[in-house]
């Protein structure tokens, strides 16, 4: 059994502790926000926070996570307001959408550590996740429009 907190609220699971915690998110949790793509740490599309810092859920066992807090695109806000998702909207940003997700937590993590960062701090926060429909003009201006917006 391996306890944490999901989107603020503590739960039990009882998958093998090596099982990658994205399956367990997905799989077992039910919350699909999280994608999957490359299994290996190479394109973002996974993309969560563990304790507050962005993390690639397809290489994260479940029990590196124990007694840890994990937030999902799901719980980044209450509403879905959460100044990037207004962001996202407002600059009408995905495109298919596969990555967004990824693409949001990633951001996220940059605006906790860097609250107005630059196009080229941007650029290297963002640099692993990869958008195969090339949104990254705009994820980088709703970046800088989501600064504002805090
Ligand atoms: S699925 Fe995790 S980084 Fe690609
Ligand atoms: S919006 Fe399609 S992969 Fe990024």
């Amino acid at each position: 059994m391996t306890t944490f907190a999901l989107n603020g609220q503590n739960i039990t699971v009882d998958d093998d502790p090596a099982t990658p915690l994205l399956w367990v998110i997905r799989d077992t949790l039910g919350l699909t926000g999280t994608k999957f793509g490359c299994g290996a740490a190479q394109c973002g599309a996974c993309t969560l926070h563990v304790d507050n810092m962005p993390q690639r859920a397809c290489v994260t066992p479940l029990s590196d996570v124990a007694g840890r807090s994990v937030t999902t695109i799901e719980g980044l806000s209450p509403d879905g307001l959460h100044p990037l998702q207004r962001a996202w909207i407002e600059l009408e940003v995905a495109q298919c959408g596969y990555c967004q997700s990824g693409q949001i937590m990633s951001a996220a993590g940059l605006l906790t550590t860097t609250p107005r960062p630059t196009d080229a701090e941007i650029d290297t926060a963002m640099a692993g996740n990869l958008c195969r429909c090339a949104t990254y003009v705009r994820i980088r201006a709703a970046i800088h429009r989501a600064a504002d917006l805090v």
